[in-house]
């Protein structure tokens, strides 16, 4: 047994085999606090919402935080910002440890082999993601799992790229971040994130068209498309501008950032775009274009996106969880081999 972790700014997503399907649990990083009341606390105890009270204050987080904080006129926050733990926010911590809680449950046999996502050090950006890593892993190895942490652009390699010999370039647009990574043989060559993500994209229209952000959000997460003819002026029109300089951003980072060297001869680049900020229609064309038009130091074969954009980074963990498990057990494949042999001896 093992699991797969995508601890991402906006949502965190785990991934356990269960016979032939992958089975998904998926919070948003989220909470509310409010003041505790009789209203608050019958509501509570009428559902599953996941929360903590603490003396006279309730903490609701995951999925039923933004429904709370509409009822009770409360912002949402987010124990995440850009991509790690976020140093504003003093419950950041305790926090994302009962929203993991959740997502992941208890550990199938002691000491689980757990690999959770973190972003590479962005390039753009003082920060560094090390606290964030070692917080993350330290909770993890409380609840009772073995901790191992992956970096966000090689996951989605082992996810996509399972086919292509775990060789190309891939590329996840988060919240928070915009992680990248360039594999050959499943040994990551090049790997770097920028600080810019879907956050980025909805505050730069917000501004430029005088829209509070999660009107913004909301548009571009209901029918938006990247086409790029309708609705000048507006908040689709923003959007899409944003979306452009974002996918600009980032192919001119992957031309500074990519060595020569790096590249086999010959080789033509499978390209993999993932996450929740490549849904929009559109967005695979547009970014396969850009790429096109760039100057880059190799050639590409094609851009494909992820079937499931919001899954794969939880899904590539666990395949390089799996495949961690197997190779330290030494048996061949099958569900839950590797655990029964590890018993047995
Ligand atoms: N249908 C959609 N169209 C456009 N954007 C979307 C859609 N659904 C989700 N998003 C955006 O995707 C982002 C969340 O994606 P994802 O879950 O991959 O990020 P994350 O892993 O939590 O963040 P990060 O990797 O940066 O830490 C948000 O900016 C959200 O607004
Ligand atoms: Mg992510």
């Amino acid at each position: 047994m093992a699991q797969g972790l995508d601890v991402g700014t906006m949502n965190i997503l785990s991934a356990r085999q269960d016979g032939d399907e992958t089975v998904f649990v998926q919070q948003r990083n989220s909470f509310v606090e409010i003041d505790h009341s009789d209203m608050a606390e019958q509501m509570l105890s009428r559902s599953d919402v996941l929360h903590i009270r603490k003396d006279n204050l309730v903490y609701i987080v995951g999925d039923d935080a933004l429904n709370f904080a509409n009822i009770f006129n409360e912002e949402t926050r987010r124990p995440m910002q850009a991509g790690i733990l976020s140093s504003d926010e003093k419950s950041a911590i305790p926090m994302i440890k009962l929203i993991t809680e959740q997502v992941v449950g208890e550990p199938r046999q002691p000491n689980e082999l757990l690999f959770f996502s973190v972003p590479a050090d962005p390039i753009d950006d003082q920060m560094s993601t090390l606290y964030h890593q070692k917080t993350v892993e330290s909770l993890l190895g409380d609840m009772g799992y073995n901790p191992e942490p992956i970096n966000e652009g090689m996951a989605v390699i082992y996810s996509e790229l399972a086919d292509r010999e775990f060789t190309g370039l891939g590329v996840s647009f988060g919240a928070g971040m915009t992680n990248i990574c360039l594999s050959y043989y499943a040994v990551p060559v090049m790997k770097f994130s920028i600080a810019r993500g879907g956050d980025w994209v909805d505050e730069r229209a917000a501004q430029a068209t005088g829209t509070p952000v999660d009107k913004v959000t909301s548009t571009k997460e209901g029918d938006f498309e990247l086409d790029f003819e309708t609705d000048v002026g507006g908040v689709e029109g923003a959007l899409s501008i944003y979306y452009d300089n974002l996918l600009d951003y980032v192919i001119e980072n992957i031309i500074n950032e990519v060595d020569q060297e790096d590249v086999e001869e010959g080789l033509d680049v499978p390209v993999v775009v993932t996450g929740g900020t490549s849904s929009p229609d559109g967005f695979e064309e547009l970014f396969s274009e850009r790429l096109n038009d760039a100057d880059l130091p190799f050639s590409i074969s094609g851009v494909s996106r992820a079937e499931n954009p919001m899954y794969s980074v939880a899904q590539g963990a666990l395949v390089a969880a799996r495949s961690e498990e197997e190779r330290t057990a030494g048996t061949p494949t099958s569900d839950a081999g590797g655990a029964e042999a590890e018993a047995e001896r």
